[in-house]
Order: structure tokens, then C-alpha cells, then sequence
């Protein structure tokens, strides 16, 4: 990460925090580490993500339906899944300063000063080298490569690293109250995905909501990692929020639905009105435990191109698994005709499509995204200066600020009508206090789209002035026009 970047990057975090979007947990007490609590502006952002996905997913395709699973499941589920045996990292640890390193993280750390002096070419041969390694589980090989580059702790400065081991990510805590000679019987694990939810439920929902394959699953909801190297703000989180669909498809035709889902969810990006040439994909050589075909949706962040979403094609393995363990069937009824045979395509394990999107990653890119640092030519010659961000206006925390321009001559009680107009529609914001100027500045630094002035003449002709965020530009319509303006840059 070049050193303007990483500057950018911190300029973020600090207005993320000055203006009430996201905060570290439990501050008071120098917080815990990887854990945020968003605040005021940025739970509206967050649920503003959130329901965009959910409408998308839900509204916009008859063939999927939600669920919203606990995060606690029977412990067996995690067996089945895969995650107690294979849910885990190489880990590396440095024997001076005794600090643990997940083993990517250190190589890719080392690509990064790499690129920082101009030096991606041998960058990108690492990481193919490091991926290669990875996907034949060959700690030897990483091992070597760390040796061979002289990757160094960034504590120790030392290159004295002890082997590759595996760590399990899953959280571990007891359930109930009841006694037992074996402490495992009341062990309970903290979802690492929200997938599972989905999965134990596949038979439930496709009979309550009489779904037809091919059809999907989709849910939010907090998932728990007990990531060894979590930095970088809010993208690599130990308390983070899914947005995950599985969808249930005939085996055979898997290949096909993932060449869909993998366009489909880029296309959920861009129609976001963020520049295409910022999000690329990614197609994994290390697969998950489960995964046939995967790749992520990556976007280029102030700290590089980064993983924001994963498309995986995950055969019929948890469905499968579940039977296996719970002894249920989870077989599916296919009554239309397979031209083929002539005959009903019958019973069989659904293959599976899933789209997995973080939450608060998908937060990281909307806020990167957005801020701008902006000189302003003034008339007088002089320069001003202002943060905006150019947030869409439907994930917009605030979609309309009213400002009467004084706070006599009648001018807040008509804003006051207009606010109670448009706050059933969409989150509005009214401010009496300092200077026009001054207040389209707090508005433009939490990305509200629209400022609205009530002044002298609202009362001679019922117009206001309407100020937009991206432009700065100002144009006079009539009060009851505004609400139409807002909502059809909303919907
Ligand atoms: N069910 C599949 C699954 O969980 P994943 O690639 O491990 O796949 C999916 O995670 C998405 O969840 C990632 O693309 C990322 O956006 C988000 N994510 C994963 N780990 C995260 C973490 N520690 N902090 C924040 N977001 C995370």
C-alpha cells in the first residue's frame, strides 16, 4: 500500500468515527480488537445495504424466498458442515516476539511493501506462487517461500519462525446449565457462516413456500470468526454481519446457474453507480473444503484490491453431509419431465449456488468509495475546501436535511410541515442552527443528497432553494415538489 493511500485510508477510519458512522467496541476500556458498534449514521447506512440486498434478492426474484436462523445450531451441524475439521488457517508463528501470523497474511503484507516500491511484477509472482503452495496444503513450500523472501515480524523484525500449523476460527462456548462428566456434550459454536442456517432448513422451506428447483434461500445475519490477524478497520472483523442466498439447482445444471450468479451479483454492484473498473474477480486455485468452483468479487480498495463477495458453487456436499449425520433425507421431488428419458426427473440432493457478501465489507467499499476531499474555486478567487461523501443516494443515511434560513418570521414552522410531509417516506434531517454554509457542510460530510432552504420568498411563492450534494449546485422549485424529487432518486 503506497503511503498516500494508506493516509486516505486512515483519513477514512477518522471521519467514520468523527461523524458517528462506526466506532471500536467498548472504547472506554481501549476497546477489543477486531470488534466495531456502528453509530448513528452508520446503522442507517448499514441497513440501507442491507435492505437494497435484500430487496434485490427477495422482491425482485419470485424465486426466492428469506429466513432469519439462530446463530446458535446443534453442534453436529458443524461437524457435518466441515467447519470442526477443516475450518481453519496455516499459521505461522515468529519465536522472538511470539506473534502469530495467519501465513497469507504475512506473504501478501510482504507483496504490499513490494508494490509500494514499484515492484508488482515480483509481487504478483508471489502470490501466484503462495496460492499454488496454498491449494496443495504444502507448509513445507510456504515455509521455504517465507525463508527464501526474508519476511520479517513486524514486531521482532526477526525471521525466526517456528512450522505451519493449523488454527480452528470457530468460537466455543457452553450451552445451558447442565453438569456433565464430558465438558464437549454442552459445547455450542458461534456460526462462522450464515449459510448452515439455510441448509438444516432446506427441506422446511422448500414445502412451507412451496418452492420449485431451481430456487434460493437468502438471509442476513451475524457471523463469528476468531481471526488471528484482524486489522484494517472494519474488513476484517471477529463480529461481522453475512448476506448470503443459496440457491438450489438440478445437478448437472450448476455450472451453468454459477456463470448467472457470478454476473448477476457484479451487475448488483455496478447498478450501486460505482465505476465498474473498481471491482474485479477473482477465481480461486485454493478451494474451500466445500467448494467446486468458487471466485470472489473483489474491489479496489485504498489498501488494494480486496475480496468483497464469494460466488461458489458448492455441489451437493452440505446437503449431502446433513443427511449423512442427521439421517434425514434431504432429497428433493422433481416432478417436470427430463426430455431425455421422457420420464420425471425424480428424487435427488439439489446441487448448490451461494453468493456470500459481508456486510461490513461491502460497508468498507460504500464509505471508500464515497469520500472526497474536494478544493472549491470561490467567485473572490480564494479557495474552500470540504469532505463529501458521494454516498448513492438510496444507502444514503439522510436523504434530505430542511433548513428554515432563520429561525423567526414564520420560516421553521413551514420547514416544520415539509418535515412532517417527508419523514413517512424517507429519513429526513432538520436543523435550525449557524450558517447556511456550515450546515451544508455536516450534511455533505454524512452524505446527505438533498439540503432544502425555506427562506422570505417561500412565503411569497411557495418555492425553496434545493442544494445537491454532488454538483454544490442550487436551483429554486416548488415546496411540493420536493418530495417527488427526493423519491424518484431513492427508489
Ligand atoms: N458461506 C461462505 C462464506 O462464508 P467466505 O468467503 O468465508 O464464504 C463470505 O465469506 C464473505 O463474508 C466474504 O467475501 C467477506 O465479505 C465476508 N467476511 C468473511 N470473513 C470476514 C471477516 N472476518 N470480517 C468481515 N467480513 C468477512
Amino acid at each position: 500500500m503506497s503511503t498516500n493511500n494508506e493516509t486516505t485510508f486512515q483519513q477514512i477510519i477518522a471521519h467514520a468515527k468523527e461523524y458517528g458512522f462506526v466506532f471500536q467496541s467498548s472504547e472506554i476500556y481501549d476497546g477489543l480488537s477486531a470488534v466495531y458498534d456502528y453509530g448513528p449514521f452508520g446503522c442507517e447506512l448499514k441497513k440501507n445495504i442491507r435492505d437494497y440486498w435484500w430487496k434485490s434478492m427477495t422482491q425482485l426474484h419470485e424465486n426466492i424466498v428469506g429466513i432469519d436462523a439462530a446463530i446458535f445450531m446443534h453442534p453436529t451441524t458443524w461437524k457435518a458442515s466441515g467447519h470442526v475439521d477443516n475450518f481453519s488457517d496455516p499459521m505461522i508463528d515468529n519465536k522472538d516476539s511470539k506473534k502469530r501470523y495467519r501465513v497469507d497474511h504475512l506473504i501478501e503484507g510482504f507483496v504490499d511493501t513490494l508494490n509500494a516500491k514499484g515492484e508488482n511484477q515480483k509481487g504478483e509472482e508471489l502470490i501466484a506462487a503462495m496460492e499454488q503452495l496454498l491449494a496443495k496444503d504444502d507448509f513445507a513450500g510456504l515455509k521455504e517461500l517465507i525463508y527464501e523472501h526474508k519476511m520479517s515480524c513486524s514486531v521482532s523484525g526477526t525471521c525466526n519462525w517456528t512450522d505451519i500449523r493449523q488454527f480452528n476460527l470457530m468460537f466455543k462456548t457452553e450451552f445451558g446449565a447442565v453438569a456433565s462428566d464430558n465438558p464437549d456434550d454442552n459445547i455450542v459454536y458461534l456460526r462462522p457462516e450464515t449459510a448452515q442456517g439455510i441448509f438444516v432448513n432446506f427441506l422446511n422451506v422448500q414445502k412451507t413456500a412451496r418452492m420449485k428447483i431451481p430456487f434460493g434461500i437468502a438471509q442476513t445475519g451475524k457471523a463469528f470468526r476468531n481471526e488471528i490477524v484482524a486489522r484494517q478497520f472494519i474488513f476484517r472483523m471477529r463480529e461481522f454481519e453475512q448476506m448470503e442466498m443459496q440457491f438450489f439447482v438440478r445437478p448437472g445444471t450448476e455450472g451453468e446457474w454459477y456463470k448467472v450468479w457470478k454476473e448477476e451479483r457484479l451487475n448488483w454492484h455496478k447498478s450501486l453507480g460505482i465505476p465498474a473498473e473498481k471491482y474485479r474477480y477473482h477465481d480461486h486455485v485454493k478451494l474451500a473444503h466445500y467448494a467446486k468452483e468458487a471466485c470472489d468479487i473483489e474491489f479496489e480498495f485504498p489498501i488494494g484490491f480486496k475480496e468483497v463477495e464469494g460466488i461458489h458453487s458448492r455441489s451437493d456436499f452440505d446437503l449431502t453431509q446433513h443427511q449423512l449425520y442427521s439421517k434425514k433425507k434431504q432429497n428433493y421431488y422433481d416432478a417436470d419431465i427430463d426430455p431425455a428419458t421422457g420420464k420425471p426427473y425424480g428424487n435427488y440432493i439439489p446441487y448448490v449456488i451461494e453468493t456470500s457478501i459481508g456486510l461490513d465489507r461491502m460497508f468498507l467499499l460504500v464509505l471508500c468509495s464515497a469520500y472526497k476531499e474536494e478544493t472549491i474555486a470561490k467567485e473572490d478567487g480564494s479557495t474552500d475546501s470540504r469532505v463529501v461523501l458521494n454516498i448513492p443516494a438510496k444507502l444514503a443515511p439522510n436523504k434530505l436535511a430542511i433548513f428554515p434560513l432563520t429561525k423567526k418570521d414564520g420560516l421553521p414552522e413551514i420547514a416544520e410541515k415539509l418535515m412532517s410531509e417527508c419523514k413517512p417516506l424517507f429519513r429526513c434531517f432538520y436543523e435550525e442552527k449557524d450558517a447556511i454554509g456550515k450546515r451544508y457542510r455536516r450534511q455533505d460530510a454524512i452524505g446527505t443528497p438533498f439540503c432544502v432552504t425555506i427562506d422570505h420568498q417561500t412565503i411569497e411563492d411557495g418555492t425553496v432553494t434545493v442544494r445537491h450534494r454532488d454538483t454544490m449546485t442550487q436551483e429554486r422549485i416548488p415546496m411540493d415538489k420536493v418530495k417527488e424529487l427526493v423519491l424518484n432518486a431513492i427508489v
